[in-house]
């Protein structure tokens, strides 16, 4: 496996000797960090990769190798702020496997070990991402609460560990002298609500709030507070996975046995541990744990291997640092450190401009990321990432990737925070952010990218369907000065196209056909192609079918919109505004003379108006009926067919598959639901039949 030397800025050809200073430099550094301030300021997976790397040199030239090395060392040095509390039996590390192929070469060691006797029983538990302690009962009463430390000698915490709810102070049953192991841990809602209350207790004070990290840092950090009052406060959990000294007690064969005399005593156990006798069942259990990582209420961020049976644990034994019947297997890391390489901004189709992370890519969450979107403005100044900086970036299960943050100690002098672009860098016109908005806009509607956008839209499979009119065409046909708004799509010319590359006379046919049959296309789907403001397709179908022309929503007042079912003064104000522009107007009339379906129904001025004012919904296919053929019937007889149901609606016509949520909410409404048959008499007579009638209710 070839190693990336994250982190670190390789020396050029440095010696093995200059390459293990430099890494045990690094590693200290980071330890530091991690172990002391409660800080860690790279990922997990980096300072792994950085001791694999190290711990691979000193295998290969033993010579090197020192006792004080990081290799083999545990965990971190202790803080003076606390007594010291020497372990009488030590707290140990683990081993490391990064795939299953290492953790097999592990069973097969353990197997070699146990010399041709039958192969072990495994117990399969999850590596809790939280601190270590050693918790001391004597005579079933808690005295004492170390942390690891230096696996020798750790600190006391005893103040602190009397806080945490899930450890208890007294036990029945216990023997004389009991050390338990285990994690202490914040759950993801604990959290969650303590950067909660640091945001309103931030907004009560008018200062920047200061948010935790995660939840690791946090709780290790809340165990080493000097007061006890600060550790109570932030809602510790503890798992217990592991005996230290033990005087008296039960003989405990295996370390099954262990978990459940220590779940009966009254610790957490966790409840996800199985054992296995086979290594492929254990690799098959990993990847399911590894599957659940995103289900559970607190992290884990590996897989614990223990051999099960306590007397082969004892004669397998340990080494410096870690039993030699124990592996924790490292699931993939979710968070890796990568160089910024520059931060870019992109337009959208509408005009919004994004700024995003252009990364050396980096494998992360299972796939290898080179970009990642930074939001918008105030996102890239709060994280203060800069070009050329060290960047942590983040992919825990489906999410997109995120840059988290710079690694402000890698950070080069002088380099300056990054500034926002004041200009479009596709037409170079003024980029505008309103007071109070997150979001910067390009407001050129001229600008390239958007009158593609707007062209790409509306040739979309939900507004006016244009097959073989791919973003790609409409990129050459806007560059070749063939296109510059929807409309142009009537006139285009076709000649031109036929003499550029790649274009042959039936794609072109093809092209000319789609383009032509876009005209038959209903007035909602014209309405959602527009890509006017707040008009999403659903209030498209709802303001063709509610004014049945055009003309009559060029003409609308704010309060005819506003009226509309479910529309409202927001809604209504965009809409009109867009109307308002010019450019929209003449649009509009192009799109027009170019013979476009701009009414809903041929409106027969002889119908009689049955349902003047009147709003009936219809849902599910109709045998007599288009969808927008139902519509435009009851339009026609002056009424309105909104997109959803509420207390003013006459009556809901249900057809085949109806949505349910709709038919639900007629009937809690008490909106009358009713069929095709009943529909048509409606139409015709503006009444319900008998049995469909709201029943009168007495004043
Ligand atoms: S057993 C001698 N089991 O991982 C073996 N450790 O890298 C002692 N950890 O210091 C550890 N979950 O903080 C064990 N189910 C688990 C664990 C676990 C998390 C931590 C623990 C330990 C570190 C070793």
């Amino acid at each position: 496996m070839s190693l990336p030397r994250t982190m670190v800025t390789p020396m050029a050809d440095p010696t093995p000797a200059e390459r293990i200073a430099e890494l045990r430099d690094v590693i200290n550094r980071h330890a530091e960090a991690y172990y002391e301030q409660d800080a860690s300021e790279i990922p997990d997976a980096d300072y792994d990769r950085l001791l694999r790397e190290l711990l691979e040199l000193e295998e290969a030239y033993p010579d090197l190798a020192t006792p004080d090395s990081p290799t083999v060392r545990v965990g971190g040095p202790i803080n003076t702020a606390f007594a010291p509390v020497t372990h009488e039996m030590r707290m140990m590390s683990l081993h490391n496997a990064f795939d299953l192929e290492e953790l097999a070469g592990w069973s097969e060691r353990v197997e070699r070990r146990l010399e041709g006797r039958p192969v072990p029983e495994f117990s399969v538990e999850l590596k809790f991402d939280g601190l270590a302690i050693s918790l001391r009962y004597e005579d079933g009463v808690l005295v004492q609460g170390a942390t690891r430390g230096d696996g020798a000698v750790g600190e006391d915490v005893t103040h602190n560990v009397r806080t945490i709810a899930d450890i208890p102070n007294e036990l029945t049953g216990a023997p004389p002298v009991l050390e338990v192991r285990g994690e202490v841990y914040l759950t993801l809602s604990s959290f969650a609500a303590l950067n909660d209350r640091q945001r309103k207790d931030a907004e009560a004070a008018g200062r920047e709030p200061k948010l935790y990290v995660n939840p690791r840092n946090t709780a290790a950090g809340s165990l080493r507070q000097i007061e006890a009052s600060m550790t109570a406060d932030r809602d510790l959990s503890f798992f217990s996975y592991q005996l230290g000294l033990v005087e008296g007690g039960p003989e405990l064969e295996t370390h099954t046995a262990t978990l459940e005399w220590l779940g009966s005593l009254g610790f957490p156990v966790n409840e996800h541990t199985v054992t296995s006798a086979e290594i492929g069942d254990v690799s098959s259990r990993v990847e399911a744990l590894n599957a659940m990582r995103h289900d559970l209420d607190y992290e884990f961020d590996g897989v614990v291997v223990k051999v099960n049976d306590l007397r082969l644990q004892q004669e397998l034994g340990a080494d410096a640092k870690a039993p030699r019947w124990a592996i924790a297997y490292k699931l993939p890391p979710e968070e890796r450190t990568t160089t910024l390489l520059d931060i870019e901004v992109s337009i959208g189709p509408s005009g919004q401009a994004t700024p995003f992370a252009v990364l050396d890519p980096v494998f992360v969450g299972g796939v290898t990321v080179g970009t990642a979107t930074l939001h918008n403005q105030d996102q890239v100044a709060e994280k203060d990432v800069r070009p050329g900086d060290k960047v942590i970036v983040r992919r825990a299960g489906d999410v997109i990737p995120e840059v988290v943050g710079p690694v402000l100690s890698e950070r080069a002098k002088g380099s300056k925070p990054w500034p926002f672009p004041t200009d479009c860098p596709v037409c170079g016109e003024p980029l505008v952010r309103p007071d109070g908005v997150a979001a910067t806009h390009c407001v050129n509607f001229a600008c390239a990218r958007q009158v593609r956008g707007r062209i790409e839209h509306w040739a979309g499979r939900t507004a006016m369907d244009i097959e073989f009119l791919g973003e790609k065409n409409v990129d050459r046909f806007v560059t070749a000065g063939l296109l510059d708004d929807v409309s142009g799509l009537y006139s285009l010319d076709f000649e031109a196209i036929l003499a550029m590359e790649g274009f042959k006379e039936k794609s072109v046919d093809n092209l000319r056909g789609a383009i032509e049959a876009s005209k038959e296309k209903p007035l909602g789907n014209v309405l959602f192609g527009l890509r006017i403001p707040e008009i999403g397709q659903v209030n498209a179908q709802t303001l063709a079918s509610s004014f049945g022309t055009m003309d009559r929503i060029i003409e609308a007042t704010v309060e005819e919109i506003a009226a509309v079912d479910g529309f409202g003064t927001v809604i209504a104000e965009a809409v009109h505004a867009w109307f308002a522009q010019d450019a929209a107007r003449a649009l509009v009339a192009r799109l027009a003379v170019a013979g476009l379906t701009l009414e809903a129904a041929q409106i027969d001025e002889s119908l009689e108006k049955t349902l003047d004012g009147q709003a009936v919904v219809v849902s599910g296919t109709l045998d007599g009926f288009t969808r927008d053929g139902a519509k435009e019937a009851i339009v026609a007889r002056g009424g309105k067919s909104p997109g959803s149901v509420s207390k003013k609606t006459l009556a809901l016509v249900i057809g085949a598959e109806p949505g349910a949520s709709k038919v639900t909410k007629a009937e809690n409404a008490g909106v009358p639901v009713i069929d095709e048959v009943a529909f048509a008499e409606l139409l015709d007579t503006g009444q319900l039949p008998e049995e469909f009638r709201k029943e009168e209710k007495d004043a």
